[in-house]
This record gives structure tokens, C-alpha cells and sequence, in this order.
């Protein structure tokens, strides 16, 4: 009979990894490509209206990457942007996360060609597939990273080219999709910065978003994979469950509705975030992302240019108390209290 060897008796403990108590955000930043595509164009491509759309959405032009932009140069530019806000230089960069359904290589991951394009030397990286929740389970691992000791600056990107897979005959999605790039740059805290993150999944749900061809049905066909929506669905769901999950985020946090500077809910549509607002009861002082507006539904970079475009304006200032919530195809959420950087 075959023997082992007799087991070395292990007297040298292991040494475990130990990161910092806190992590906070260090730095944002966000890209959006230079095409304005306004609802006037949006009405040449589908039968609608720009008082539907707007009613509807809150939509009144949104932004399309044009030749020369594409997902990886909108990441470059949301990171270079939060790297230099944060007062850090690329090498100081231990770990990159891009959460993106854009790149359209299953490997390698954009998150190492986008490292290596920065600057981050021997960077950890890798992508997530979270939809549009996509940039709130960014900042959500990143934290987790910088408190475990797996990394000490986790640079956190969400990007999105969703106009390359949006059938634009269709009139159920064409108008709401968009590009863009939000970024942020997350490292340890001595002081609580960040409350616990609120997150989970229901795939039961999974084809009220989904594209609609594998990529071997895509070439058998000539067709792209695209994105399909059944929007009363996901509009339920938003604003019921997701209103919930926002007050649940606020909640772990220790905090009421009063405490909060800044409400940054995915900019899906208005009347989800009009829902969530009746929902949390948030008093009139806490401004309210609306940047939907001017950049349709970018999917995963949403809550990055929304944070970018509020702090650009005025509207949050650096120590804010802000609430994000991100919500999307899988389905998937995560909500979180953060720290205006
Ligand atoms: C997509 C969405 C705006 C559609 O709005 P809706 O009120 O559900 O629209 P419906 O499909 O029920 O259609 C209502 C009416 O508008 C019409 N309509 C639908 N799309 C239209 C369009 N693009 N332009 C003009 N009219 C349109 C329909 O024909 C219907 O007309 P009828 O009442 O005469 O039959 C809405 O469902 C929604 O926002 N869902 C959430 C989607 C979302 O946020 N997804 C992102 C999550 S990450």
C-alpha cells in the first residue's frame, strides 16, 4: 500500500495579508464622447417625439462615441482624470477594475490593456460584468480590496459603448442608451468614509435586459448582439425593490435621509429616480443627480459622470455625504454611502 510521507509538523505561522481599517475615495473622473446625439436625430431613427422621449425619460440629448472614441479611450481619459485628482501618478496604482459589457474581446481583460496604457506597473486587473450597476461593484470591490491589504490604490472605471449595441430601429431602447466613462480612485482611510455596501442579484429575472444573440449566432446570422429591454419590468422593479435597497444602503450606514448631501441614483430615467426620491423621503436640501438629461442611460459609467458633472457645478462639494445606487440587466444592484473626494 502506498504511503505518504509523514506530515511536517507546521510551527511557522502564515502571514496573512492586513490592509487598512477605512478606505476612502480618492479621486473621480469621467469621459463622455464629443457627439451630441440630440432627440430631434433620435426621431430619424425610431417613430417618436422629443416631448415622448423627454416625458418618459427626462432624456433631451445624449452622447455617442464618434470616430477615433471608442471604450478604451474613454476609460484612459475618466482615469487619467481621477488618478491626477486624487494626487497620484499612475505607478501608484496597485490594482485596476473596469466594469464594462462594451469591450467586445472576451480576454484579454480591457482592464490590463487600460493599465498598461496608463502606467500601472504590474497592476492586478480585471473586468466585472455588472450592467448598469457596474460602477457602484466597482467601488464597492475596490473598497474591500484596500481594506483587506490586496491592494492600497484601486483605480475603479465604469464604461460603457452601449450605442454599438442598441438596434437603433428599435423604439423601445434606441432613445435611452449612451457612452461614457466614470472613474475613481480608491485608498485607505484612517477615518470611516464609506458605509457597507448593499448588493445582490436576481437572474430569475434575466431576460428583461439581455442581449439578444450569443457571438456564434451573431456571426452565423451577420446580425450584432444587441440589447433587448422589456421596460415595464425593469421599471417595477427600479422602483420598488431598488427604492427599497437605496433606503437599506442608507440605513447599514447609520444614517436618515436628513444626514445626506447628495442623492447619485443610476440615471436610468427620471421617474425612477422620482420614484426613489417619494420612497426615501429625502428633504428638499439633498441634490439630486438629473444628469440624464444631457447624457441618456451610459449604463455603468452613469454614476461616475453624474458625480463628476454635480461636483463640476457646485451642486456636491468635497466632504458631501452621498448615497449611489446602481441598478441593471442581470439583474444586479449595488448601493452605497460614499464620501465626496
Ligand atoms: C422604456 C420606457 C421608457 C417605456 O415607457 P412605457 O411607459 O413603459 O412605454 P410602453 O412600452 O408601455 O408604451 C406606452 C405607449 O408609448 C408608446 N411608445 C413606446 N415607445 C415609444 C417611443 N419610443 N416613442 C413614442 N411612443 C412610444 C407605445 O406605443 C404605447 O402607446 P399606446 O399607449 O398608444 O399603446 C419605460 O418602460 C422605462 O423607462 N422602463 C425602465 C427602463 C430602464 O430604465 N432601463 C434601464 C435600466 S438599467
Amino acid at each position: 500500500m502506498h504511503r505518504h510521507p509523514a506530515r511536517r509538523p507546521k510551527n511557522v505561522p502564515i502571514t496573512a495579508s492586513k490592509g487598512s481599517p477605512y478606505a476612502r475615495i480618492e479621486g473621480l473622473g469621467a469621459a463622455v464622447p464629443s457627439r451630441v446625439v440630440d432627440n430631434a436625430e433620435m426621431c430619424t431613427y425610431i417613430d417618436s417625439s422629443d416631448e415622448w422621449i423627454q416625458q418618459r425619460t427626462g432624456i433631451i440629448e445624449r452622447r455617442w462615441v464618434g470616430p477615433g472614441e471608442d471604450v478604451r479611450t474613454l476609460s484612459l481619459a475618466a482615469a487619467r482624470q481621477a488618478i491626477e485628482r486624487a494626487g497620484l501618478t499612475p505607478a501608484d496604482v496597485d490594482a485596476v477594475i473596469i466594469s464594462t459589457v462594451s469591450h467586445l474581446v472576451q480576454t484579454p481583460s480591457l482592464a490590463a490593456i487600460v493599465a498598461a496604457e496608463l502606467g500601472c506597473q504590474d497592476a492586478a486587473a480585471f473586468d466585472i460584468s455588472a450592467a448598469c450597476a457596474g460602477f457602484c461593484y466597482g467601488i464597492g470591490m475596490a473598497e474591500s480590496l484596500v481594506r483587506s491589504g490586496a491592494a492600497t490604490h484601486v483605480l475603479a472605471i465604469g464604461a460603457e459603448t452601449l450605442s454599438e449595441m442598441t438596434d437603433l430601429s428599435d423604439r423601445s431602447t434606441a432613445f435611452l442608451f449612451a457612452d461614457g466613462a466614470g472613474a475613481a480612485v480608491v485608498g485607505p482611510s484612517d477615518v470611516a468614509t464609506m458605509g457597507p455596501i448593499v448588493w445582490g442579484s436576481d437572474g430569475d429575472q434575466a431576460t428583461v435586459i439581455e442581449m439578444n444573440r450569443t457571438w456564434p449566432e451573431a456571426v452565423a446570422s451577420g446580425q450584432p448582439s444587441q440589447i433587448m429591454m422589456d421596460g415595464r419590468p425593469v421599471f417595477r422593479w427600479a422602483t420598488t425593490f431598488i427604492a427599497e435597497a437605496a433606503h437599506r444602503a442608507l440605513a447599514a450606514a447609520g444614517l436618515a435621509p436628513e444626514d445626506l448631501d447628495v442623492f447619485v441614483p443610476h440615471q436610468a430615467n427620471n421617474r425612477i429616480t422620482d420614484a426613489m426620491l417619494r420612497h426615501l423621503k429625502l428633504p428638499d436640501s439633498v441634490k439630486v443627480a438629473r444628469t440624464i438629461k444631457h447624457y441618456g442611460n451610459n449604463s455603468a459609467a452613469s454614476i461616475g459622470v453624474a458625480l463628476d458633472a454635480m461636483i463640476a457645478s457646485g451642486e456636491a462639494k468635497s466632504g458631501d455625504t452621498c448615497l449611489i445606487i446602481g441598478f441593471g440587466a442581470g439583474l444586479v444592484y449595488a448601493g452605497q454611502v460614499i464620501t465626496i473626494p
